[in-house]
């Protein structure tokens, strides 16, 4: 039998339910703020990241998925989604319209990485983008829709770690010293550490090999070589935080994955899973618009990465998802079609409605219902029919009632499942 690929994943029901209620979350609190989604291409020619991400990341030296198309162009499969946004701005000349301009998108990414606990190599991704805003406000709100977005989802103890990357010369400067700080180390550094000390020695404070770590933990951060300018940005953003109550700390060690950062970079960690397992990572890059060859147009924005996400969702917000009551009913002798009848009609009233249409005895479509953890089955027999009527079943108290069709919606309102079921996650092949 043919499998998946490794690192993809099949996302079944009853767990879609989770995907589409987050997204549907992510959709509404994100156009709350004004922001309007944005849908670019799954891949890209591969030029656009090895320019944006940057030539010497993880991400463009040994993770993308890039083939070349039947005329012999480099194409990628998009591993992350700011830059395409990024192209598409330009390509489409939305500096023209009214900036700042808010983007949100969400959908698959690519990523050819080791196998972990949380780690696909497609996986999903929720993201903001702020374009043409330079001010820390930018950041500050950010970080707020974030934080409104995880809120509606019910969480309560995520905290942002926020560092300052410095600006372009800071960065330069860094990169000098860093490698001052680790050449006289450099038979410690793994072998990926060794060319990067050569490359982009910022890197090397991102390497997840422990005798690596263990050097970057002593090495300079940036808050030492920083500008003033970038220092009163990110102080500043601290202060917005600090007033709108978002959880934040600094954490000197947070350099990021990406090349295009500059000043505020910031990660959300998921404390269930330990400090490597990040399911949010954003900041500011003012440089890439213009990098790319478009105009000097400034950029912040984040992605979390909905797969990590789906997974610790609380339990607040599963229960909201899976509880909702739906009514079984169930046809006997010749109410079959009239039982199609009355589901339009409860339909259109909003209540969700499963039609036993698999032909099956009452005891077994109790026995589905059961199984389905369902509080409400309708019987609707020949007698009910001529009555225009259901026996309506109250699986939780064991009682039935009969019905009458028109007051059916009635008497399900705000009834809620026996008790949510606990559904397993669908996890990636290892
Ligand atoms: P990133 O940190 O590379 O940033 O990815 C953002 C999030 O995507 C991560 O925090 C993680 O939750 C999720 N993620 C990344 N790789 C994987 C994977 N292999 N499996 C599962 N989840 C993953 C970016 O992509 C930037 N474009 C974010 C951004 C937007 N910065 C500014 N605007």
């Amino acid at each position: 039998m043919i499998q998946r690929p490794r690192g993809t994943r099949d996302i079944l029901p009853p767990e879609s339910r989770l995907w589409h209620a987050v997204e549907a979350t992510a959709h509404r609190v994100f156009q709350a703020f004004g922001a309007e989604e944005i849908r670019t291409p799954t891949f890209e020619h591969t030029e656009l990241f090895v320019r944006s991400v940057g030539e010497t990341t993880d991400i463009v030296h040994k993770e993308m998925y890039t083939f070349a198309d039947r005329k012999g162009r480099s194409l990628t499969l998009r591993p992350e989604g700011t830059a395409g946004v990024a192209r598409a701005f330009l390509e489409n000349a939305l500096q023209d319209r009214p900036l700042p301009l808010r983007l949100y998108y969400m959908g698959p990414m690519f990523r050819y990485e080791r196998m972990q606990k949380g780690r696909f190599r497609e996986f999903r991704q929720i993201g903001l983008e702020i374009l043409g805003a330079a001010s820390p406000l930018a950041d500050a709100e950010c970080l707020l829709v974030l934080f409104e977005f995880f809120q509606a989802l019910g969480f309560q103890d995520l905290v942002v770690h926020l560092n300052n990357l410095g600006d372009p010369p800071d960065r330069a400067a860094l990169g000098h010293c860093l490698r001052e700080f680790f050449t006289p180390h450099a038979a410690q550094l793994c072998s990926d550490c060794q060319r990067r000390l050569e490359e982009n020695p910022l890197r090397v404070l991102d390497c997840k090999v422990p005798s690596c770590q263990e050097l970057a933990h002593r090495a300079p951060t940036v808050e030492a070589v920083a500008g003033e300018a970038s220092k009163a940005h990110v102080a500043e953003v601290e202060e917005l935080l600090r007033r709108l109550d978002i959880p934040y700390q600094r954490n000197p060690r947070l350099v990021r994955g990406l090349d295009y950062y500059v000043r505020t970079v910031f990660e959300v960690v998921a404390p269930q899973w330990g400090p490597s397992t990040v399911i949010c990572g954003g900041g500011r890059y003012d440089r890439l618009l213009a990098d790319l060859g478009g105009p000097d147009l400034p950029g912040v924005g984040f992605a979390v990465g909905e797969d990590r996400l789906v997974e610790i969702l609380p339990e607040s917000f599963r229960n909201a998802v899976f509880g909702e009551a739906r009514l079984q009913l169930v046809p006997l002798g010749g109410a079959s079609a009239a039982a199609l009848e009355l589901a339009r009609k409860l339909v259109r009233q909003g209540v969700p409605v499963d039609v036993e249409v698999g032909g099956r005895s009452l005891k077994a479509a109790l026995k589905r219902a059961d199984k389905l953890r369902r509080r409400w089955v309708a019987i609707l027999g020949e007698e009910e029919l001529a009555q225009r009527v259901v026996s309506l079943r109250d699986l939780t108290e064991g009682a039935q009632r009969l019905v009458p069709w028109e007051q059916l919606a009635q008497a399900l309102a705000g009834g809620q499942n026996r008790e949510p079921a606990r559904h397993q996650g669908t996890g990636s092949q290892h």
